[in-house]
C-alpha cells in the first residue's frame, strides 16, 4: 500500500528533484503539494513546484501558503538557487494552477478525508505545518508522522550554526518540533553527505524520460554550487531529495532520540537546533531555567550511496508521462 504524503516545499533545486522522486516511485501516494517562500518568493516557488509536477506527470494539488515567516520578515536564499529558483532553467509552464485555497486548507482537507493517517514531509520553512497545527490542532492524531528537512547537530548553513528551513523561521520549527506529532529531523548532518555521481547523473542524463532528465539538469546546476563535503571529491547533493527516499528506504539512515530544542533568542545562534543527548536532566533544569521538550526521531548517520542509488533508480524506472 503507497505512503500517503503531503510535500511541504519551497522549490528550490533540492525541493524539486524530491518532487520528481516523490512523483515517480511506486511506493509513494503523493497527495498534494503545499507551498512556502523560503529559496524563492511563494509565487515562484509555486509556479516552479507545477511546472517540476508537470514534467513528472503528477496532478497532486497544489496550494500556496505563507508568503513570510511567523515573526521574521522574509529573507529568501539570495541567487543560491538561481535567479528563477530552479537553477535558472526553463520549464514548460504548467497547465495546470494553484488551488483556490490557502496551503493549510489543502492540508487540511487532504488530512481529514484520508482514509488512513498520513505523512507530512516538511522540505522547507515550517511556517505553513506550524500555522496548521496552530489552526487545527485534532488534525494532529491523524498525521502518521512529520518528517522535517532542517535544524543541524554540529554547524549550520544559513549561519554558523542554523540550518537555512529552521532559521527562516524559528518559532515556526519549535511549535512542530515541540506538536504530539511523532516527528523525524534530516538534519545537515545528513543531508549533506547523500551525493549523486558523476556517473549517475550521465544516465539520468541520457535517459529516455523528461523526469529523468530534469533531475540530471538541476543536479548539473548543484555541481555549480561546489559545497560538497571536504571528503566527497565530485557528484552532486541531492538535498531535499534525500529526506524523500528516507520515507521508503528508513534502512539506509541512522536515526536517535533526542529532545530537539530550537534557540529563539535573538543574537548569532537564532535558529540553531540543539540535540540533548544527555542521559540525565543538569542543574539547568534543576533550577528551573530550562524545561524539557518532546523528544524526536533525528537522522545522525547514513548511507550516502545507498540513498542516492534509490533516488536514480526511481527517476530510471518511472513510466514516461503519456
Ligand atoms: O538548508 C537546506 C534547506 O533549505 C533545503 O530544504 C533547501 O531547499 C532550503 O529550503
Ligand atoms: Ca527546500
Amino acid at each position: 500500500m503507497p505512503l500517503p504524503v503531503i510535500a511541504d516545499v519551497d522549490t528550490g533545486v533540492d525541493d524539486a528533484l524530491a518532487l520528481l522522486f516523490l512523483a515517480s516511485h511506486p511506493d509513494i501516494d503523493l497527495r498534494a503539494v503545499t507551498c512556502v517562500a523560503g529559496n524563492a518568493s511563494l509565487a515562484q516557488v509555486t509556479q516552479n513546484t507545477l511546472d517540476v509536477l508537470a514534467v513528472a506527470g503528477s496532478d497532486a494539488p497544489v496550494a500556496a501558503g505563507s508568503q513570510r515567516p511567523l515573526i521574521e520578515p522574509a529573507r529568501d536564499a539570495g541567487s543560491y538557487h538561481g535567479a528563477n529558483g530552479i537553477g535558472n532553467l526553463h520549464l514548460p509552464p504548467s497547465p495546470r494552477t494553484a488551488e483556490p485555497v490557502h496551503a493549510t486548507e489543502l492540508l487540511r482537507r487532504e488530512i481529514e478525508t484520508s482514509a488512513g493517517p498520513v505523512t507530512v514531509l516538511s522540505l522547507a520553512p515550517l511556517t505553513n505545518i506550524a500555522l496548521l497545527l496552530r489552526l487545527y490542532p485534532h488534525l494532529a492524531s491523524q498525521i502518521a508522522r512529520i518528517v522535517v528537512m532542517g535544524g543541524s547537530s554540529s554547524a549550520g548553513n544559513a549561519s554558523a550554526v542554523a540550518e537555512f528551513n529552521v532559521w527562516h523561521d524559528p518559532e515556526a520549527a519549535q511549535i512542530v518540533l515541540s506538536s504530539s506529532v511523532p516527528t523525524t529531523v534530516y538534519p545537515l548532518d545528513v543531508f549533506n553527505r547523500v551525493v549523486a555521481s558523476e556517473t549517475q547523473i550521465s544516465q539520468l542524463r541520457d535517459a529516455a524520460t523528461p523526469r529523468a532528465r530534469l533531475a540530471a539538469s538541476l543536479l548539473d546546476y548543484q555541481v555549480t554550487l561546489a559545497d560538497l563535503p571536504d571528503d566527497i571529491t565530485s557528484g552532486a547533493k541531492l538535498g531535499d531529495a534525500g529526506t524523500a527516499v528516507f520515507l521508503v528506504a528508513p534502512e539506509h539512515i541512522g536515526t536517535e532520540t533526542w529532545p530537539v530544542e530550537v534557540e529563539l533568542n535573538a543574537g548569532f545562534s537564532r535558529g540553531q537546533t540543539v540535540v540533548d543527548r544527555r542521559h540525565r536532566p543538569g542543574e539547568a533544569e534543576e533550577h528551573g531555567l530550562v524545561t524539557p521538550v518532546s523528544r524526536s526521531d533525528i537522522a545522525l548517520t547514513v548511507d550516502g550511496p545507498a540513498v542516492a542509488g534509490v533516488f536514480v533508480d526511481a527517476l530510471l524506472r518511472a513510466e514516461p508521462v503519456p
